[in-house]
């Protein structure tokens, strides 16, 4: 089969390699039709996540059928199509049972293995272990290109960003980073009742797309040298009930420190790929809370309910389509987003 192989930082093809074979009773393979790209991949394509070895196959969003299911799945049979969650389950271990499968001990201490430590779903073929607690099912009435966003992005936003950080009715949200993962958690605010939410960005064609397709009520372009006060302004001068990092640097991190109210909370959802640096001197006297995480995607099957019954924007996230063999371009349009006005680049097998 044909698959996006990782060489190294900045080196990556589309290449020929073995398809990928049942290897434990709880696999199951399945043939890839919808995948797409996500900030992390091109995280690692920096260099930002050492653990990806050379020679992996990236990728950890996809939707498919199931060719092969092995001997002890019982809830998928071949011919099935299902969303493949980028964090993989056992569903039995201590983590998985407290709902934290992000650090899922069987497979490893860390649930997202796809496209990082076992072969991903950029390919025409992938291996799906845990297939019982690590699938979706697509709900009547959602495309492939609405579905895909429950992968990943909508939890991520959601749960790492809205849930853990603590968003209540009546807040308002900053989301510093318009991105898809910013743009999920302004999609989501509203499921806790955000009365405000200020999309932050450097590009303002992401920010007009935040207020247009995705929920925020306001936005501020932060290479304004006013963009604080412009933030500030829009909450009663004290500040952001919840600041969310949706960027992974440090600029961004230290964004949100320098909105959040007295007895605010941070929620960091970005990768970093370099310390920052946090300034508890001058932050633990505003009682300030700080959260952050990896996905654990046990949210995904609410997210689909609200999408199918069309109460979730998500259509307007995927912005570009081109075919899986053209995925080398695709990461060209998708790490130029701003100037292609890109959101999500849908890859779709012919
Ligand atoms: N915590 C998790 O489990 C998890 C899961 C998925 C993705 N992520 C991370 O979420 C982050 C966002 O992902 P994405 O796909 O939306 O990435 P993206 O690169 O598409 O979006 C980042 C956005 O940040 C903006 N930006 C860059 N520098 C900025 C600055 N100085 N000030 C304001 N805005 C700035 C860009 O214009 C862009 O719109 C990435 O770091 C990604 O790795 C985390
Ligand atoms: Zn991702
Ligand atoms: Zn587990």
């Amino acid at each position: 089969m044909k698959a996006l192989v990782y060489h190294g930082p900045g080196e990556k093809a589309w290449e020929e390699v073995p398809n990928p074979t049942i290897q434990d009773p709880t696999d199951v393979i399945i043939r890839v039709e919808t995948t797409t790209i996500c900030g992390t991949d091109l995280h690692i394509m920096k260099g930002d996540v050492p653990a990806v070895e050379k020679g992996r196959i990236l990728g950890h969003e996809g939707v498919g059928t199931i060719t092969e299911v092995g001997s002890a799945v019982t809830n998928w049979k071949v011919g099935e199509r299902a969303i493949i969650s980028c964090v993989t389950a056992c569903g039995t271990c201590q983590y998985c049972r407290q709902n934290l499968t992000s650090h899922c001990q069987t497979v490893g201490g860390v649930g997202w293995i796809f496209g990082h430590l076992i072969d991903g779903t950029q390919a025409e073929y992938v291996r799906v272990p845990f297939a019982d607690t690590s699938l979706y099912k697509i709900p009547e009435g959602v495309t492939d290109e609405a579905g895909i966003m429950v992968s990943d992005i909508y939890p991520t936003g959601y749960e790492i960003g809205v849930r853990d950080g603590g968003v209540k009715p009546g807040d308002v949200v900053a989301v510093v980073g318009a991105g898809p993962v910013g743009l999920a958690v302004m999609a989501t605010a509203g499921l806790h009742g955000a009365s405000r939410i200020v999309a932050v960005d450097l590009d303002d064609s992401r920010l007009e797309a935040a207020k247009k397709d995705f929920g925020a009520t306001h936005s501020v372009n932060s290479g304004d040298a006013d963009w604080k006060e412009q933030v500030l302004a829009l909450t009663d001068g004290l500040g952001v009930d919840v600041a969310i990092e949706a960027v992974g640097i440090p600029a961004t991190f230290d964004a949100c420190m320098a909105i959040v109210r007295p007895g605010g909370q941070v929620a960091n959802v970005g990768v970093h790929g370099t310390p920052v640096e946090l300034k508890l001197n001058e932050a633990w006297i505003q009682n300030i809370r700080l959260s952050m995480g990896l996905v654990n995607n046990v949210t995904g099957e609410m997210l689909l309910k609200m999408i199918a019954e069309g109460k979730m924007p998500v259509e307007k996230m995927a912005t570009h389509a081109m075919k899986l063999d053209e995925i080398m371009e695709a990461y060209e349009v998708f790490g130029q987003a701003a100037k292609n006005k890109a959101l999500k680049v849908i890859l779709k097998a012919e």
